[in-house]
Parts: C-alpha cells; sequence; structure tokens
C-alpha cells in the first residue's frame, strides 16, 4: 500500500522479511569473521540506529557498539556538508572496528569521517550497511558487508527518513516520482 509523507507519495520495495533475512546473514558472518575479536561496532546516527540494534541482536561473539553522530541529508537530497555533531570518547588504537551505516548513497559521510578514524590506528576497520546506490557513489567507499544494492531512488523506513518522519516503518519504501 502507498503512503504519503507530507509532500512525497511512497510505495513498498523492500520488506521486513527481506530486511531481516539480509541481517541475519550478515550477522552470521560477522560472527564467524570477528569470533574472539571483541569488535567495536560504530553506528551512525540517526539512520543506522534500527539496522544496528536488529545487527546487534544477532551477534553471538563479544562486541561493543557507540554511536556517533553525522549527517549530509537535508530533505531528499544529500547537501555535501558532513557536520560530526556527537564524537567519540572511546580510545580506538588496536581495536577492530565495523562501521555500521544505514545506507550509503555519495558515500560523502564516509569519505570524510574514515580519515578520522585510521588516524587513530586501528587494526582493522570495516563497513556494515544495510544498502547502497552504487549509481550515487561519487567517493570511493568499500563496502564489506552489504545487505541490499539499490536504484539511485530516495528510500524512507527502517530507519530513514524524509525531513524527520518515516522512520519508524518496519518495511522500506521507495519514492514514488
Ligand atoms: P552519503 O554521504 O551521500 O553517502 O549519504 C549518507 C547518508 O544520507 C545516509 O547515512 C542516510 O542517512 C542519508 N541518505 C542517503 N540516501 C537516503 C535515502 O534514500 N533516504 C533517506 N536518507 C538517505
Ligand atoms: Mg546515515
Amino acid at each position: 500500500m502507498q503512503i504519503q509523507v507530507f509532500d512525497k507519495t511512497f510505495e513498498p520495495y523492500i520488506t521486513a522479511t527481506q530486511i531481516n533475512e539480509q541481517i541475519k546473514k550478515i550477522a552470521a558472518q560477522l560472527n564467524i569473521d570477528y569470533a574472539g575479536k571483541r569488535p567495536l561496532f560504530i553506528a551512525i546516527l540517526n539512520g543506522s540506529f534500527m539496522f544496528a540494534s536488529d545487527l546487534f541482536k544477532e551477534l553471538t561473539i563479544d562486541a561493543e557498539i557507540c554511536f556517533i553522530k553525522l549527517a549530509s541529508y537535508k530533505g531528499t537530497k544529500s547537501t555535501g556538508n558532513v557536520i560530526t555533531s556527537i564524537g567519540l570518547d572511546i580510545p580506538l588504537t588496536d581495536r577492530h572496528l565495523i562501521i555500521v551505516e544505514d545506507i550509503v548513497d555519495t558515500g560523502k559521510t564516509l569519505d570524510a569521517f574514515l580519515p578520522q578514524l585510521i588516524n587513530q590506528q586501528p587494526v582493522t576497520l570495516k563497513i556494515a550497511a544495510l544498502l547502497h546506490k552504487p549509481e550515487a557513489l561519487q567517493f570511493p567507499v568499500t563496502i564489506d558487508y552489504l545487505g541490499f544494492e539499490v536504484p539511485n531512488k530516495f528510500l524512507l523506513g527502517y530507519g530513514l527518513d524524509y525531513d524527520g518522519l518515516g522512520r519508524n516503518l518496519k518495511e522500506i519504501y521507495k519514492l514514488v516520482e
């Protein structure tokens, strides 16, 4: 069923079941790759809170999680400016880091943020993203754990918002143009 948020109409695109299946697969791989390494997950707010939470619940290994806030989006367009508004308070040196992102779009957010992490000399640094828009990528970003490749369309739900609304949807919706 289509839904309306402000001036825009969205149609169902990825079901809650499909999301959960992909998250279980990613978690199963992480459980193998990080056994005994006590990785630190760094989830990027706001969008990734739901993915981070569902992914973290599927982990059976010892793991830590923390949250930072970065943003480059306003409305349905990337502004190109990445703002950091909550910093990191955990030392990253000698840690295994996994960045948790809801969606990699232009790659600008991660391109701006990753050097700050690399500066602190973690042992490894990998990226887990639920969604990736390969056609929109402007900055090179390698995604190590990916849920879905999606077209260059504005998506809503499961943490993703349109001007603050829609994050609570259990499914992912696509903008009807
Ligand atoms: P990037 O810096 O262009 O890669 O954009 C990354 C951030 O923009 C994501 O973490 C999201 O928070 C937001 N974003 C990108 N695409 C969408 C979308 O289709 N819907 C809602 N938010 C999006
Ligand atoms: Mg985000």
